[in-house]
């Protein structure tokens, strides 16, 4: 069983900070990331809930863990092969795809085993119906630690960031002396060996999770379960996405783990697809870490001297499926004027990568001016400079990339100090004086 730091979530407190500008009025509302949803997740559940801490644990995991947690058994995918053009498949899938009416979901495996042959469900690749009898697939990705293949013993990546909060869970209440309810969250990559890897980043073998676990006491967590389903719907609303795209989705056959589940789905021009899941999970995962590990995992409530293990509703959301529907909502090709035309990425300020785009109008002319207004908004964003190919040119590359504003320096910043800021969206400009970018900027931004 791993043997927990307070480093293992020290850097994540530091990670925290990364961004937060205090020194203008209001600043402590905005945050200033430069990666975009990852730091709007780490504002909106980190840093603007009480309560909250940030973890970065381990990837590489002992086995025990994921025999404790249930992965080693039970985390994987009903395969089948087609006979005829030796392919491979997920069983539900292909129900899915072949007829969505019958809710695969809800299946058990003989039920889709039987649904396959009574349907003569056909293989996508040759259009034949001869398949395999489903067999299980573990998802994990496994390696050896040690100096020999011999002595070596089994880890895993980690195919979820969920038992890295629970591993830590007394670590974190111990050391921030956490009174219940409070949540550990993290963001990181999570790795699964995906049969159907594929629909751009909505399904990859190697992705990042932001995971949000909260402890509570048994008889809050249904409460505290319903509270964090709206509270995603809030988040993706904040982060732009329209409510009519979105909508819940009850499971109907549960996890293992789950006593209750909810997805939030997206509506992708693919198909509604899942960016969020939010899991009544009871005390199932520190109750096994305790059997397995042989360390308590109980919780003291100071008010009452009663011990018990907590019950966690987990709240998870999958950075590469958000950042697609952000690109899916927001990337538009559109007329300017009667004949040109702009790509344009019309994301949220708060959430682009590079926030002001640096434009000398002539290189020769104006770059020394240009580089000190770089300098001087530095500290506080992310800034791109270009000095190359013409304005209107450099105006199109910042659009399709969604640099929300970019500065001008031209002659006139040379004569009286002013520079021209030129909106994204509205494509209008404004002219103002070159001491005053870095306000000005802010408060667009907030
Ligand atoms: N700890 C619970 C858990 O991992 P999950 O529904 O398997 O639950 C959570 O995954 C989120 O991770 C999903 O809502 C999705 O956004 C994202 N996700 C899962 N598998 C993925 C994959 N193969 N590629 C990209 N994102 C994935």
């Amino acid at each position: 069983m791993k043997k927990f730091s307070k480093r293992d979530f020290t850097l994540g407190f530091m990670e925290g900070i990364i961004g937060v500008c205090d020194s203008i009025e209001g600043a402590q509302d905005i945050y200033y990331g430069s990666m975009g949803d990852r730091d709007a997740w780490r504002y909106y559940f980190i840093q603007k809930r009480e309560r909250s801490n940030e973890v970065d644990a381990d990837i590489l995991m002992n086995s025990k863990v994921w025999e404790a947690s249930g992965h080693v058994s039970g985390f994987s995918d009903p395969l089948v092969d087609c006979k005829e053009c030796k392919t491979r498949h997920r069983a539900d899938n292909l129900i899915d795809d072949f007829a969505p009416e019958a809710n695969a979901d809800a299946m058990t495996q003989e039920e889709m085993n039987a649904y396959i042959k009574e349907h003569k469900v056909i293989c996508p690749v040759c259009g034949k119906s001869n398949f395999t009898e489903i067999r299980q697939f573990n998802l994990m990705f496994g390696t050896k630690r040690g100096v020999t293949e011999e002595s070596g013993a089994m880890i895993y990546l980690r195919p979820e960031n969920a038992q890295g909060e629970y591993v830590n869970f007394l670590n974190v209440q111990r050391t921030m002396r956490a009174k219940l309810p409070f949540s550990i969250g993290q963001i990181g990559k999570a790795f699964r060996n995906e049969i159907t890897p594929g629909n751009f980043t909505f399904r990859t073998i190697e992705f990042e999770q932001m995971e949000y676990q909260t402890f509570c006491k048994k008889g809050t967590d249904s409460e505290t379960y319903e509270y964090f389903k709206e509270y995603g719907m809030e988040f993706f609303q904040y982060l732009g996405l329209p409510k009519e795209k979105l909508r819940f989705h009850d499971h109907e056959k549960l996890a293992h783990y789950a006593k209750e589940a909810c997805d939030i789905e997206y509506a992708f021009p693919l198909g509604w697809g899942e960016i969020n899941g939010t899991h009544n999970r009871t005390d199932f995962d520190l109750t096994r870490h305790q059997e397995f590990s042989k360390k308590s995992m109980d919780y003291l409530e100071e008010e009452t001297g009663e011990k018990f293990v907590p019950y966690v509703i987990e709240s998870t959301y999958g950075l590469d499926r958000i950042i697609l529907a952000l690109l899916f909502e927001n990337l538009h090709e559109e007329m300017v004027g009667e004949s040109d035309k702009r790509i344009v990425l019309n994301i949220a300020p708060k959430l682009a990568p590079i926030k002001v785009n640096v434009l000398p109008l002539i290189k020769k002319k104006h770059s020394e001016m240009a580089k000190q207004v770089y300098h001087q908004l530095m500290p506080y964003m992310m800034v791109n400079y270009d000095e190359t190919g013409s304005i209107g040119k450099r105006y199109r590359r910042g659009d399709a990339i969604g640099i929300p504003f970019a500065v001008t320096i031209d002659d006139n910043t040379l004569e009286n100090g002013t520079i021209t800021i030129r909106d994204r969206d509205s494509m209008e400009q404004e002219v103002i004086p070159m001491e005053g970018v870095v306000p000005y900027l802010l408060t667009k931004l907030k």
